[in-house]
């Protein structure tokens, strides 16, 4: 078991990180399945995968970041490929926006940062080898309204690849984003009618991507794609060329 090669990804229960799961899956990985609280849809991705095993853990506490990596090095002993897909966004204008959502917005990117420090760590360095993929957006580059808080942290963690990259020179670990444009999942069904109206117009291709097209650039970056590190991946169907 110990031999084989092993990708985690967080948010894996749901939408991009499922996709991910299975993608991921089909390459030959065991797959790590980080959930937070989607555990039956998070059951079902693995039941999908042909080798695999759940994490349960909120990346906000420290404590429980702890607690999942403790986790992948009694399950599967190594961390091949680290895809960090949690995201949440918490939308409101600036006037009305609490500091405690900002603070809750931000505290998923230390959690994220947090795991992939000790990931690195314990597992990367060690092996000599690595891939991580950090699921950005789109709206990290453009900006959008409503989501301040949002668009800052998701410009962070594309900051976070591009320092990475270069604090990992010489260490055959490879770190990319994949900025994801609007994609059909749980967070884009619930924007009002008129506003996926006019995210519609304004793509090129006229439409939504799915889950699955984000997780064809990941797997691509994960097994492939050996010259490519401190890249953002732009999947937006001609909304953003970057
Ligand atoms: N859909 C889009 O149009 C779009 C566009 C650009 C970027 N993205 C990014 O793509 C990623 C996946 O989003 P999605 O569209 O697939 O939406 P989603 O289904 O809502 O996925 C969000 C995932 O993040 C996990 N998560 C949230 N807070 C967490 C926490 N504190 N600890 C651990 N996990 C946490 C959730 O886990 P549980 O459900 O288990 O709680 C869920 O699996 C996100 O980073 C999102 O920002 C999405």
């Amino acid at each position: 078991m110990k031999d084989k090669r092993v990708a985690f990804v967080t948010g894996g229960g749901t939408g991009i990180g499922a996709a991910c799961c299975r993608a991921l899956s089909r390459e030959g990985f065991q797959v790590g399945i980080l959930y937070r609280s989607s555990k039956s849809r998070a059951e079902a991705v693995l039941a999908d995968v042909r080798d695999g095993f759940l994490v349960q853990s909120d990346l906000t506490d420290i404590g429980q970041v702890d607690g999942a990596v403790n986790r992948i090095k009694e399950t599967a002993g190594r961390v091949d490929v680290l895809v960090n897909n949690s995201g949440v966004s918490i939308n409101a204008d600036i006037h009305s926006m609490k500091i405690e959502q900002f603070d809750a917005q931000r505290a998923l990117t230390r959690g994220t940062w947090y795991l992939t420090k000790r990931i690195i760590r314990l597992f990367m360095l060690r092996q000599g080898s690595g891939r991580i993929i950090n699921i950005s957006s789109v709206v990290g580059h453009t900006g959008n309204s409503g989501q301040i808080p949002y668009t800052m942290e998701k410009a962070a963690l594309d900051a976070f690849t591009k320092s990475l990259t270069k604090e990992l020179a010489g260490r055959n670990i490879l770190v990319n984003s994949v900025a994801p444009g609007y994609i059909d999942t749980e967070m884009t069904k619930n924007l009002p009618e008129e506003v996926q109206k006019r995210i519609l117009e304004a793509i090129p291709l006229g439409r939504m991507g799915n889950s699955e097209e984000v997780a064809d650039v990941v797997a691509f970056l994960a097994t492939r794609g050996s010259y490519i590190s401190g890249s953002v991946i732009h999947v937006n169907g001609g909304l953003y060329g970057g």
